[in-house]
């Protein structure tokens, strides 16, 4: 089966409103028809430039994906500061990326609270961009396998394999995040794998083969052809390359490379 790959651009805390239309300017001038026909492109905004990048998407019939970084499970509520994923559907994203691993290390998010928030992504018809990785400590011990696993099981508790199907997990290991550090192609194809392997495991080769795999840490322009190489990684999360429009098309037409 082939699967499209996905290249999202996670902005985390940067880019006002005003920064974020002219990154998404830059970025559409770049890209054509024939690189949305390869590849999925999605930019992943702060919430107080989405409704922004919203309007600019419509008006100027930009092929480019809207995504949000994070989201409450519940639906409406007294929970101060929270963004619910009803709201985010009504401005028309499409992607929310659930357990960043900057969510689950500085904002304290388990496994739990990152299951309940994909489940209430899926129940919006939006796509959750499921995170999981093994910081450098487990990797040393040389336990990546089994909490990469952990995380996937743990996370996708109570969602339906047709679901699993059309969901996207991005394997980013936690050393490799904002440091210039890249997993060696490989082993990120090589985890990855795993990922997928997993999901066949529990939910069927269906699910397994139409899931996308993302790789995420230190993507950048030069390791984005040997990455997309890998038979199991099906694009990648992007951060600190997506803040530089010129870089981020470069790995969005990676099969220009
Ligand atoms: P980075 O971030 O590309 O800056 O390493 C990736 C991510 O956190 O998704």
């Amino acid at each position: 089966m082939s699967r499209l790959p996905l290249q999202a651009g996670n902005w985390k805390m940067n880019l006002d409103h005003l920064e974020a239309i002219q990154l998404v300017q830059r970025l559409g001038y770049h890209l054509d028809d024939t690189d949305y026909d390869r590849t999925e492109v999605v930019v992943c905004p702060a919430f107080t430039a989405l409704r922004s990048v919203q309007t600019l998407i419509e008006g100027d019939r930009l092929r480019i994906g809207l995504g949000a970084q994070d989201c409450h499970w519940e639906e409406s509520g007294s929970f101060t500061g929270a963004v619910s994923p009803g709201m985010l559907a009504k401005l028309d994203v499409s992607y929310v990326v659930c357990g960043h691993s900057e969510r689950r290390r500085l904002f304290g998010e388990t496994d739990d609270v990152v299951n309940r928030k994909v489940r209430a992504v899926l129940a919006h018809g939006m796509t959750p961009i499921l995170c999981v990785g093994e910081s450098e400590e487990q990797r040393d011990q040389g336990r990546t396998e089994s909490v990469v696993v952990g995380q996937v099981e743990a996370c996708l508790d109570g969602v339906e394999d047709r679901q699993v199907a059309g969901m996207v997990i991005a394997y980013e290991p936690v050393w490799a995040i904002g440091t210039g550090r890249t997993a060696e192609p490989g082993e990120a194809g090589a985890t990855c794998g795993v990922v997928r392997a997993a999901v066949a495991e529990r939910r069927g080769t269906d699910a397994a083969e139409a899931l996308r795999v993302q790789y995420g840490g230190s993507v950048k322009p030069g390791n984005i052809e040997a990455l997309m190489r890998q038979a199991d990684i099906d694009g990648t999360l992007v951060g600190g390359a997506s803040l530089d429009p010129d870089d981020f098309a470069v790995i969005c037409r990676w099969h220009r490379l």
